[in-house]
């Protein structure tokens, strides 16, 4: 039986110019249905570049990637972005809200090219919008919102289409420690309750000690946490 998240031998190199810079030298990740990993590594160690291959966003050079038993590589065009849209929720260091919009409007976004009705998007936007504690400011800015806010508005927007998967980089690295273990804890509820599958991408070994498991990029490849010092 597959894994849920199977990448095997991921190579993925940047071109600058003339400059070559390979990232990804044959990292593998394999991840159970409703498992937390955290994937750790130093700055520039390709965190982010993994991250984003897992999510579809990024293409590997070469390697293979399957998500719930699906080969990656047969997906491509409108069939991945809708693959991408149902399955996977996305949740970064810099929140990413769009400023003009309200609260509301931001977390109901993904939902928009669903073939929800706009009456049960606006419900389920509002609904995960007070299960983060934001249900007093559906229709504020994300610029009147705290730091902490904007990233449990982001919870919510990655939410909306009920994933079965959500992908967190760095999720608590603009925010204090404090605020930081809010936003973890409201993981910990997410992945405890839903089985939601988390992979999060962290600098803080102790934020990555609420995972399941421990994966270390370095040189390019995945280790097993306790395998390298
Ligand atoms: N689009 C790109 N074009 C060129 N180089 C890139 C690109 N994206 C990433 N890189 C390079 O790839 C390497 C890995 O970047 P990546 O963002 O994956 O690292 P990271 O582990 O997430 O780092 P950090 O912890 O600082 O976020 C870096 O050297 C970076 O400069
Ligand atoms: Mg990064």
């Amino acid at each position: 039986m597959k894994k849920y998240i199977e990448a095997a031998d991921i190579y993925k190199t940047f071109h600058l110019g003339k400059h070559e810079v390979p990232v990804l030298r044959g990292a593998s990740i394999s991840v159970e249905k409703g498992e937390w990993v955290a994937l750790l590594g130093a700055s520039g160690s390709g965190k982010t570049t993994l991250l984003d291959i897992i999510g579809t966003i990024s293409h590997p050079d070469s390697g293979t990637l399957s998500i719930d038993g699906e080969n990656m590589n047969d997906y491509f065009g409108e069939r991945l972005v809708a693959f991408r849209r149902k399955k996977i929720g996305f949740v970064f260091q810099s929140f990413h809200l769009l400023p003009e919009l309200s609260i509301l409007e931001n977390t109901m976004l993904p939902g928009l090219f669903s073939r929800t009705s706009r009456k049960n998007l606006v419900a389920r936007a509002e609904m995960l919008l007070e299960r983060v504690g934001l249900k007093e400011r559906l229709m504020h800015r994300p610029n009147e919102l705290s730091g902490g806010e904007q990233q449990r508005t982001a919870i919510a927007r990655a939410l909306i289409n009920d994933p079965d998967l959500l992908l967190a980089d760095e999720p608590t690295g603009n925010l204090d420690s404090k605020t930081g273990q809010t936003i973890l804890s409201l993981f910990h509820t997410i992945h405890a309750e839903e089985k939601k599958t988390v992979i999060m991408v962290t600098h803080d070994e102790k934020v990555a000690g609420a995972a399941d498991r421990k994966v270390i990029l370095k040189d390019g490849l995945t280790f097993k946490d306790g395998m390298i010092s």
